[in-house]
Order: C-alpha cells, then sequence, then structure tokens
C-alpha cells in the first residue's frame, strides 16, 4: 500500500478542505477567533524562497519571514522531503522516548555554537519554552536564586512568565502582578537613543555600570540568571554594541549570575552568523533557540553549559515537544542553513541593502536610523532627527501602504501608554536569507515608494492613521 492512501477521507475531500474556502467561512471564523486575524488568507510559499501568495491570488514578497522565522524560506523543498520522509515512520512520541530525528538533533545542535554548550533540551512550542527552561535550570544550578535580570524593551515570550520577564507594557495590564516581581529590568544598550545619553564613541559602555547596580542593589532575592538578547528584536533591531556582552559576561561571572542568551530570532544566519554569539565572539551559559531551527515547523531548544546539572523528568516536559516530524524538519533546516552559506549570504545581502538605505536616508529625513547586521534590519523612523521623536503614525501607514503594493514588512514591539502608542517606529526588514537580490532590489523599491508617500502626510491622515492603530490594539 502507498503511504498516506486515505482510509475514511477521499482524495477530493482532502484536497477541497485544504484548497477551498468561502468568504462567508472567512468572515464567521473572524467571529470565533479570540485573536484578531489579518486581513489576507495566506495560502502558498515559493519553495525555499520569499514570496507568499494569498487567495485572492496576490503575490507578496516576504520581509519578516513570518515572525523571522523562514530562514531558509517558505516550504523548503530539502525540508519537506525529509519530512515526509519521517512521516512515514513516526508523527508523534511521548516526551522520555528517544526517536532517531532526536538523537542525531542532540548531537547536532552542540557542534554549531561557541563555547561549552554541550547539554540541549529540546521543545515545539518555541522561544518561551526555552526561556522558562533556562529559568528553571539557572534556578536547579543554583539553589535559593529566583530572581532574574532582564532588559529594558526586551521579549521573551507570550507566557505569563516571559511575558513578565518581557519589557512591561502597560497594554497587557490585564496579567501584571503575575511572577513581575522575579524579573528586574535593566537598560538596554540602545546606542541611537542612549539611555545615558552618551556617545558610543567616547562612552566607554557606561551603560555596563548602570547594570551592575540592579545586580549590586536592584534586586530583593539572589539573582539566577540575566537574560539577554545579544540584539533586540521586538525593542526595535537593536544589536549591543561592540564590547558590551564581553563586559556583561564578565560583570555576571563576577556576582555568580547565569548569562543567558535569548537568540530565537538571531541564531541560524538571521545576523550573518549561526549565533550572535559567535558573531560578537562571547558565549554565553545558556541560550535559547528556535524560529530558523525548524525550517518553518516548531522547535525549539536550550543549550546549556556542559558541567550543569540537568532537569528530573517532571521538571520539564510536555505532551508534544518531542515530534519526530519537526526534530527531522530541524535536521534537514540546519544542513541547508550550512551547505548554501546562509549566513554568508545573509552579510552579502546586507551590504546591498544598508548601502541603499543608507543612501535614502540622506534624502530622506524620516530616517533617523538604520542598523543591525545579516537579514536583521532595523529603519527607525523619526518625526525630526535632532529630537528623534518616534514617527509611529508614518511607520504603520508604510506597512499597510507596502503591503498592498506586494511587500510585508512589519515593525517593532506595539506599546500604547496614556492612550497613544509609541515607538513602532521602526520598519524590519528581515526576509528570508534565501531572498533574491532582485527581489531584495523590489521590496526596497517599494519601501522608499512609500517613504515618499508617507512622509507628504498631513496631521489628518496621521490622526486617522492612528485612530485605525488604536482600535487594533483595544482589547477584544
Ligand atoms: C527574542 C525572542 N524571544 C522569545 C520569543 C518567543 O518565542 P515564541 O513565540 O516561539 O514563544 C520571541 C518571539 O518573537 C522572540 O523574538
Amino acid at each position: 500500500m502507498e503511504p498516506f492512501q486515505p482510509q475514511v477521507l477521499s482524495q477530493d475531500e482532502i484536497r477541497a478542505m485544504l484548497t477551498q474556502v468561502t468568504e462567508e467561512e472567512f468572515a464567521e471564523a473572524k467571529t470565533h477567533s479570540l485573536v484578531n486575524l489579518k486581513r489576507q488568507i495566506l495560502y502558498e510559499g515559493q519553495p525555499g524562497g520569499a514570496v507568499v501568495t494569498d487567495t485572492a491570488g496576490n503575490q507578496y514578497i516576504d520581509c519578516t519571514s513570518q515572525a523571522w522565522s523562514l530562514n531558509i524560506g517558505y516550504c523548503h523543498p530539502d525540508v519537506m522531503a525529509t519530512v515526509l520522509e519521517q512521516m512515514r515512520h513516526l508523527t508523534h512520541v511521548r516526551y522520555g522516548y528517544a526517536t532517531i530525528p532526536r538523537i542525531k538533533l542532540l548531537n547536532r545542535l552542540p557542534r554549531l555554537f561557541p563555547g561549552e554548550l554541550t547539554k540541549v533540551v529540546l521543545n515545539n512550542q518555541g522561544g518561551a519554552s526555552g526561556i522558562e527552561g533556562a529559568m528553571k535550570l539557572a534556578m536547579i544550578n543554583k539553589p535559593g536564586a529566583t530572581v532574574f535580570l532582564t532588559a529594558y524593551r526586551g521579549y521573551h515570550g507570550c507566557t505569563l512568565g516571559t511575558l513578565a520577564a518581557s519589557h512591561y507594557m502597560r497594554g497587557l495590564q490585564r496579567f501584571s502582578g503575575y511572577g513581575l516581581d522575579h524579573f528586574h529590568k535593566f537598560p538596554y544598550p540602545h546606542c541611537y537613543r542612549c539611555p545615558i545619553g552618551r556617545e558610543l564613541r567616547t562612552c566607554g559602555l557606561a551603560c555596563l555600570e548602570l547594570v551592575e547596580e540592579v545586580m549590586l542593589y536592584g534586586a530583593t532575592a539572589p539573582i539566577a540568571g540575566l537574560i539577554i538578547e545579544p540584539m533586540q528584536g521586538a525593542g526595535g533591531q537593536v544589536p549591543t554594541p561592540p564590547g558590551y556582552l564581553a563586559g556583561l559576561k564578565e560583570l555576571c561571572q563576577r556576582h555568580g549570575i547565569f548569562l543567558i542568551y535569548d537568540e530565537s530570532q538571531t541564531a541560524f544566519g538571521r545576523c550573518g552568523a549561526m549565533s550572535a554569539a559567535e558573531y560578537y565572539g562571547v558565549a554565553p551559559d545558556m541560550m535559547v533557540l528556535t524560529k530558523g531551527l525548524g525550517g518553518g515547523f516548531p522547535v525549539g531548544a536550550l543549550l546549556a553549559r556542559g558541567d550543569l546539572k540537568g532537569f528530573s523528568a517532571a521538571e520539564e516536559h510536555t505532551t508534544f515537544s518531542s515530534s519526530p516530524v519537526s526534530f527531522a524538519a530541524a535536521l534537514a533546516a540546519i544542513e541547508v542553513t550550512l551547505r548554501l552559506d546562509l549566513p554568508g549570504r545573509a552579510r552579502k545581502l546586507n551590504e546591498r541593502a544598508t548601502a541603499r538605505l543608507r543612501h535614502m536616508q540622506e534624502e530622506h529625513p524620516l530616517i533617523g536610523d538604520v542598523r543591525g547586521p545579516g537579514m536583521f534590519i532595523g529603519v527607525e523612523l523619526v518625526e525630526d532627527q535632532q529630537t528623534k521623536v518616534p514617527s509611529t503614525e508614518r511607520a504603520t501607514a508604510l506597512v499597510e501602504l507596502a503591503a498592498m503594493l506586494g511587500v510585508i514588512f512589519d515593525v517593532d514591539m506595539p506599546e500604547v501608554i496614556a492612550g497613544r502608542p509609541t515607538f513602532r517606529n521602526t520598519i524590519k526588514i528581515k526576509p528570508p536569507l534565501t531572498i533574491t537580490e532582485e527581489q531584495l532590489d523590489q521590496a526596497l523599491d517599494v519601501f522608499e515608494q512609500v517613504l515618499q508617500q508617507v512622509e507628504q502626510f498631513g496631521p489628518d491622515e496621521l490622526a486617522s492613521v492612528r485612530e485605525q492603530m488604536m482600535k487594533e490594539a483595544a482589547p477584544r
């Protein structure tokens, strides 16, 4: 018997279930959905590429890689072939069981990153699960320590624990109280908006002193770990400056605090290296991975120093966190990333995009800053180059208009303070690393075209964009 010959359903039924949908069905689904749905119904990705088509036949160049995850593009043929092969054998096992993909992934991951990160725990939930795993591991290895340091405007997930670890968003006040007392925040080294008003050339990384102050005086209980994105993603595409992580590591070592990198976004070629740890040449005690790892399938991982004590059976497991299918996808995605030298490709694409964007910056005062390595680019829009007032409404409009012209961009983390949207003014340019030069140029053409449009907006248009934004941000 051919594998995958349906026994109960007909092949036609299956095809119809997955390829046909009416406007009425979509409208009804929106009434059921507890979360907002975007207006397009995405349907088909270009195999291994950056283009996605919706059910109306519109094509988009995706500069978001679907939450910065499709580093090797949509439905990469090698991942699809690997997954199909795995599906002939097993799709789900209980957490404690070894499977061949799990064994190979456990052995593969430690070889990809610097330092002594030889212990691994895998999951199929993603970044938040990895971060919570890291927190538990830090507490196991430093008994009695229950506090973590995290950065302003950091983002580590949407579970109650990781929301508390993330930048405190007033828009999420409904959950406040859950775990907030376990996190103490320190200013992130956002050099374009330096928290202490210094210049990178001369500051001597003085902001590290603020971190040490929090370590010394800011915590109400012993500190287990410091969790940081080596390059902030949601917080505005902000790489830490050279030397910062080395300084942070020295501080953590001196104070007996585990240094935990959240590399959910930065790894697997995204930043022009296999990891930000490699990019900066500074290895942490623990590293959280997800997104690009699974090649489009849900996989997360926590890597930890080899000398650390691991979990007991009950401490780290979920029903679906041992998917042989997803682990197989990850194995294939890793090989594709390495054999196509996608980190190198991301560096080359960065040169191309950054040169063009810097040129645009000279002509458009709306562009305050262009930053980020690899395909981890942020373009910060400001109302005024001197005051750097965030150009939130223009950025939102730019994303909307670009989508109408067939390019998907996104902005940094939403935050509404006192009834006013703040920030959300950094346009993220993070397409699959397999995007062609032509597609990247096309995306930047659209970027420039809509930039010119939103530059012309007057107060009325800005007010109406803001009104729409507030409606979408409002609690359901
Ligand atoms: C840096 C970072 N950490 C953690 C997460 C959370 O990952 P997940 O949504 O897979 O739980 C994200 C998600 O965007 C992220 O960008």
